[in-house]
């Protein structure tokens, strides 16, 4: 593996496209200082210039340069959740160029704990702008094959399976109060403790971001969330042509079904190589069994409503 960091890093500074493993999911690197690296980037993924990205760094110092101001929360959220999953959107100093931030004011920063992020991060010295490593609107690559099947990187590293399976949560503190812009693995409550304040709900003055577009991380089948005591009369009334994500096997006959996990971390690991699975089933469309309606699916459900648009 270290050599082929090595050569990654490279790619990374003549200008190329990387997608490495993190412990959320894939994503497709660029030279974050770099306006042409990162353009190639947009043009891959099909995303549409405007939105920012977020920039990846081996640690909370070298991300902290890309802040102006760094709030006392800022750093006690980076000395207990760095490195891992969570990105922190701070003020952004001269560093964070207009093509990284969608020309905002503020900056999205995130040091992984995968140990092949960490150790390409290093090896390359710099930060990393790197959205998840799947087109625009589609679901989050959650293993190297997913990247290679629709993503035009010049490298891969192959990382295996992420042990979190969805992106990292996303915390504002750009404005004073903090503001949870994406759930995660990293609860809201989590976030509480450590920060002793309430963490808000994103409201109409959030700033843009794509994960915040209704459709996002959606199969190519329409998707239907259907209530546990639902399932069965929808799968009926479907007829046979459907896919079904749920927690135990159905009394009805389909074509093809998925069980998930009744854990919301083992559920969220198995997520997106599920989707992927039961988008290429082929069939009509899909149907998914709501989760339980308490706090720690928050992160679940909210990838479940943007795959069901
Ligand atoms: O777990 C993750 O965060 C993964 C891995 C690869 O690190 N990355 C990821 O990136 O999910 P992406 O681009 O697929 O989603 C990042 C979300 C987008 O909705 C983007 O618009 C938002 O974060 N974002 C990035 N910078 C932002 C900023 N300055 N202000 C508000 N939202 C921002
Ligand atoms: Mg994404």
């Amino acid at each position: 593996m270290n050599s082929e960091v090595r050569h990654a890093a490279q790619v990374l500074r003549a200008g190329g496209l990387v997608a490495f493993p993190t412990e959320t999911v894939y994503g497709l690197g660029a030279d974050a200082s770099s306006a042409e690296a990162v353009a190639r980037l947009y043009a891959a993924k099909g995303r549409p210039s405007g939105h920012p990205v977020i920039v990846h760094f081996a640690s909370a110092e070298a991300a902290f340069a890309y802040a102006r101001e760094i709030p006392p929360a800022a750093r006690r959220l980076a000395e207990r959740f760095w490195p891992g999953p969570l990105t922190l959107v701070l003020k952004r100093s001269p560093l964070a160029k207009d093509f990284v931030t969608g020309g905002q004011d503020n900056v999205g920063l995130r040091v992984p704990s995968h140990p092949v992020a960490q150790a390409l991060l290093r090896e390359f010295d710099g930060g990393v702008a790197a959205p998840s490593a799947n087109r625009f609107g589609r679901i989050s690559a959650t293993r190297a094959s997913h990247v290679v099947s629709e993503m035009d990187a010049e490298f891969v590293l192959d990382g295996g399976a992420p042990e979190i399976g969805i992106e990292s949560t996303i915390v504002d503190l750009s404005s004073g109060k903090p503001v949870l812009l994406r759930p995660g693995h990293i609860s809201r409550a989590q976030l509480e403790e450590v920060l002793q304040e309430p963490v808000l709900e994103k409201g109409a003055a959030a700033p843009r971001h794509s994960g915040g577009l209704e459709r996002h991380y959606a199969p190519q089948t329409p998707a239907r969330l259907v209530a546990p005591h639902a399932l069965d009369t929808e799968i009926l009334k479907c007829g046979l042509d459907i896919a079904v994500l749920a927690f135990s096997k159905p009394d009805e006959r389909v074509d093809f079904w998925i069980r998930m996990p009744r854990d919301p971390q083992g559920y969220a690991r198995r997520l997106y190589a599920a989707l992927r699975e039961l988008d290429g089933a082929g069939c009509g469309a899909i149907l998914i069994e709501s989760p339980p309606d308490t706090a720690e699916w928050d992160a679940v459900r909210d990838r479940l409503q943007r795959a069901c648009g």
